[in-house]
């Protein structure tokens, strides 16, 4: 007997399916190498489990947001980067630990300097270029002088040089063209001068699918995050044949006969007609499933679709089971995913919420069970 039972809400997510997508993903890309994007504890999948089963797939290096995401993943013995930027207090760790550094601009880069000198280390870097996304990094336009005069600090190794991408999901837009085009003119620019690099990026997921030009020379390094999962900007073309690696499941928690007239839910939002069959469900918003879900949303049970009726509320869901007369207490319910004939992707769920998916795969609620399939 289990000493605990199982949890009611679990994220399943197969392994095998995210090898094969990074494969593919890598064939896609190549020559260029694919680093993955493992920030938010890797889009809230669970870091560790993903990041062995990458490596294993051959991933060329992983990507954080910051310092502590970085520090998790340093003893798996591939380059660890930090994407975002560091604050001064964060450097004298990054530096001992060997995480390569992000240069935002040239006062952060003499910090890291002072740091390396101090520890008698060499600090891998990659200058971080503001070519549009308007967030971080050195401005293009100033970028050449700022380079030119931080590659004199001692202790820096300038292995690499970015950009990233607002809106890479509108294939053909002018905007990232742009972009490329002032990043690669930069690039021509400082190797006239001597200064290369030999870790190139910009392309993100979007950028893969829609920017085949950034999966090429110059550029040596693509980096992904969404693909990895198999899933895709709704926006954007897909370029690449990938599978969705994730589903959500939980279980019935109750059938009752509901008389017609009864109201569900906090807020009565919805008034049966007839008398029905409802269930509930063991998952709610602390899961992860969107509030826009209400009246709107669907589950599956037996392979049925199930509308959900009233408001989402925190731990449970109520659904019409007159689709499925035949369900039983404890049935597994699919809220992501497939069952039968019929399958309820993330899509639908950021369409319902007005939202991407990347918010609500960041959404799944700390008491979701992670399951991790080796099929
Ligand atoms: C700098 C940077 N590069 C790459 C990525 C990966 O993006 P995606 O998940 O769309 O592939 C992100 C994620 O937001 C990012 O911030």
């Amino acid at each position: 007997m289990r000493n605990r039972p199982e949890s009611r809400v679990r994220l399943e997510i197969s392994l095998n399916k995210l090898k094969n997508n990074f494969q593919n993903i890598c064939k896609s890309v190549a020559p260029c190498s694919v680093l993955a994007i493992l920030k938010a504890n890797a889009y809230g999948l669970g870091v560790m489990d993903i990041a062995s089963a990458l490596q294993a797939a051959g991933a060329a290096g992983f990507g954080v947001a910051e310092i502590n995401e970085a520090l998790q993943l340093k003893d798996m013995g591939l380059p660890v980067q930090i994407l975002g930027n560091i604050l001064p207090d964060e450097i004298p760790v990054a530096v001992s630990n060997g995480i390569i550094c992000p240069i935002n601009d040239f006062s952060a880069a003499q910090t890291i300097s002072r740091e390396a000198v101090k520890q008698q280390k060499t600090v891998e870097c990659h200058f971080k270029i503001d070519t549009g996304m308007g967030r971080l990094g050195m401005l293009v336009h100033n970028a050449y002088e700022e380079i030119l005069k931080t590659v004199k600090l001692p202790g820096l190794k300038f292995e690499g040089i970015y950009s990233h991408f607002p809106m890479a999901y509108q294939g053909g837009d002018d905007y990232t063209r742009n972009q490329i085009s002032s990043f690669t003119t930069l690039l021509k620019k400082l190797e006239a001068a001597g200064i290369k690099f030999g870790k190139i990026h910009m392309a993100n997921s979007d950028a893969i699918n829609n920017f085949p030009e950034t999966c090429t020379a110059p550029f040596t390094h693509v980096r992904t995050g969404l693909n990895l999962y198999g899933l895709f900007d709704s926006q954007g073309r897909r370029s690449m044949n990938l599978e969705p690696v994730l589903e959500i499941k939980t279980r019935l928690a109750a059938i009752r006969k509901l008389p017609a007239g009864s109201t569900i839910g906090y807020g009565r939002t919805y008034r049966l007609m007839k008398d029905t069959l409802i269930g509930t469900i063991a998952a709610g918003y602390a899961d992860g499933l969107p509030l826009a879900l209400s009246n709107r949303g669907y589950v599956l049970i037996r392979g049925h679709l199930c509308p959900v009726l009233g408001r989402i509320s925190m731990d449970y869901t109520t659904v019409s089971l007159e689709s499925v007369p035949d369900a039983q207490c404890g049935d597994e319910v699919v809220c992501i995913g497939r069952q039968g004939e019929n399958a309820i992707p993330a899509e639908h769920w950021s369409q319902l919420k007005g939202t991407h998916v990347y918010e609500l795969l960041c959404s799944v609620g700390s008491r979701v069970e992670r399951i991790y399939l080796e099929e």
